[in-house]
């Protein structure tokens, strides 16, 4: 079933300047972004993005961390791209994520993970258009 999806690379990432090798990775997979902009998120965006988690202990500093740099949203669309996605991330925490996945390489602790992606069709839909007008989106 083809699926389009939603993934940010991360200020971490970004600031360490990977979004190319990222971006490559998702298109190694089989991906086609469909949608990509770069842009810093105020602390209030990322709590809107990040609404689902405001009761964790971890929300403050979660959103804290996404506003503080600049990141990369990207639209991807291909067979089960949810599910794919997620699995070229890996498991949310790098030091469990299975060898070869992005997070794995790339993410330096569980907050600066590098990555994030949707985790289901209503999600995806609420994050795609949290970021994407219909405009933006290019099938
Ligand atoms: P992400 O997929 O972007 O979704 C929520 C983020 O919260 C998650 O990746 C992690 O980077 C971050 N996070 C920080 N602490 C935790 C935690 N204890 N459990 C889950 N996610 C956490």
């Amino acid at each position: 079933m083809q699926q389009t999806t939603f993934a940010i690379i991360k200020p971490d990432a970004v600031a360490r300047n990977l979004c190319g090798e990222i971006l490559a990775a998702m298109e190694s997979a089989g991906l086609r972004i469909v949608g990509l902009k770069r842009l810093r998120l105020s602390k209030l965006q990322a709590a809107g993005f990040y609404a689902v988690h405001r009761e964790r202990p971890f929300f403050e500093s979660l959103t804290d961390y996404m506003s503080s740099g600049p990141v990369v949203c990207v639209a991807l669309r291909g067979e089960n791209a949810i599910a794919a996605w997620r699995g070229l991330m890996g498991a949310t925490d790098p030091a469990k994520a299975e060898p070869g996945t992005l997070r794995r390489k790339y993410g330096q602790s569980l907050e600066a993970n590098a990555v994030h992606g949707s985790d289901a069709p209503e999600t995806a839909a609420f994050e795609l258009g949290y970021f994407f007008n219909g405009l933006e989106i290019v099938e």
